[in-house]
């Protein structure tokens, strides 16, 4: 399936709940959360339905996400089902990491194909005021647990000014003797993200080649992948920036989002989007689904403008899309 501007898209952001256990400062505000209903939320039925329609229309690769996607009970079945579907090859899981140390075996048996992990500071008293949580060892925990059972862990750090903007050469260390990739992400503007500070990726990295020499630039992991891959001497995992803000990388982008609550969204940055659930839940044919999906990601937009005022701007914070 294309959009408008020949782009392939074979990359789905599943969206599995809009719930946390965190309160990440940029992300998820402390009170005055509005959950969604659990009715208005897709069953693992629905979501294996429609995972079915989009590998037909040539998804194959799924990435769970939240909120916190290993909130929700079973969701390891899920992975398993998922997999099982003709055409996806590959089934991922971005976390938080609370929960992974309790589930690392299970995800391993499901033979996941790859576990993001959210990792923002090393540092017990940050990780307390950044997330409101005291989980920084449980964190620590899961991504050993999971790491040291073969699971591809890539690392998630979102530099944000003044918070843990003194310890980027730790974490980037997080690679420097375990096969693990560590990802710097430029803070977007999406919700809670427009109050505070990101750092761009320039900065970053002359602060980490004072610290462990040159950076040398590496292929990227996949066509349409947003992280740009770096090698330190002496390093086993890469360093990685996704850099919306700096290296807009709109123009190769393959994915699409769909909320917990079945609103398929073309792009991050605008609302715009098809409601999928109505639908499911009206009976409606597979073949009446996958006409709707490809008529209407024909609109998925030529790129984010994070950097100018629009109007036409997503509401939705980042835990309800999934990121
Ligand atoms: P890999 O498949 O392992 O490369 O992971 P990923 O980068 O696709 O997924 P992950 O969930 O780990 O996302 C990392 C960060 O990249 C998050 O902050 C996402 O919001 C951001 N991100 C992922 N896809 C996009 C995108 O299409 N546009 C923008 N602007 N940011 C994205
Ligand atoms: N900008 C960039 N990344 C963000 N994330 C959450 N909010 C933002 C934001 N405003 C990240 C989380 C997680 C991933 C799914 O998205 O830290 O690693
Ligand atoms: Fe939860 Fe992730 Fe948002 Fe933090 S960034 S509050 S872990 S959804």
């Amino acid at each position: 399936m294309r959009d408008l501007f020949g782009r392939e898209l074979n990359y789905l952001r599943l969206s599995i709940t809009d719930k946390c256990n965190l309160r990440c400062r940029y992300c998820m505000p402390s009170s005055n959360i509005k959950e969604m209903k659990h009715g208005d939320v897709l069953s693992f039925e629905e979501i294996e339905r429609l995972c079915r329609i989009f590998a037909d229309l040539g998804i194959d690769k799924i990435r769970l996400t939240g909120g916190e996607p290993l909130i929700r009970k079973d969701v390891v079945h899920l992975i398993e089902r998922l997999k099982a579907i003709k055409g996806i090859e590959n089934v991922c899981l971005t976390t938080n990491g609370c929960f992974l140390e309790e589930n690392a075996d299970r995800l391993c048996n499901a033979r996941i194909d790859g576990i993001n992990v959210s990792l923002d500071t090393l540092k017990r008293d940050i990780f307390r005021t950044l997330t409101g949580k005291d989980e920084l060892s449980k964190v620590l925990k899961g991504i050993e647990k999971a790491y040291d059972l073969g699971i591809k862990v890539k690392l998630n750090c979102v530099p944000i000014a003044g918070i843990n903007d003194n310890e980027l050469a730790d974490l980037a260390g997080m690679a420097k003797d375990k096969d693990i990739d560590v990802r710097f992400i430029e803070l977007m503007p999406i919700g809670m993200g427009k109050e505070h500070k990101g750092i761009d990726r320039e900065t970053i990295i002359k602060e980490l080649e004072g610290c462990y020499g040159r950076l040398i630039g590496t292929d990227p992991d996949y066509k349409g992948s947003p992280a740009a891959y770096y090698k330190a001497l002496g390093f086993r995992g890469r360093i990685g920036f996704i850099s919306p803000m700096s290296h807009r990388f709109c123009s190769e982008c393959n994915r699409l989002r769909l909320t917990s609550g079945g609103y398929l969204k073309y792009c991050l940055q605008y609302p715009d989007g098809c409601d999928l659930k109505s639908p499911l839940r009206d009976h409606k044919s597979d073949g009446y689904i996958r006409d709707l999906i490809e008529g209407s990601v024909i609109n998925k937009p030529k790129e984010h403008r994070f950097n100018e005022d629009l109007v036409n701007t997503e509401c939705r914070r980042m835990y309800e899309i999934g990121g």
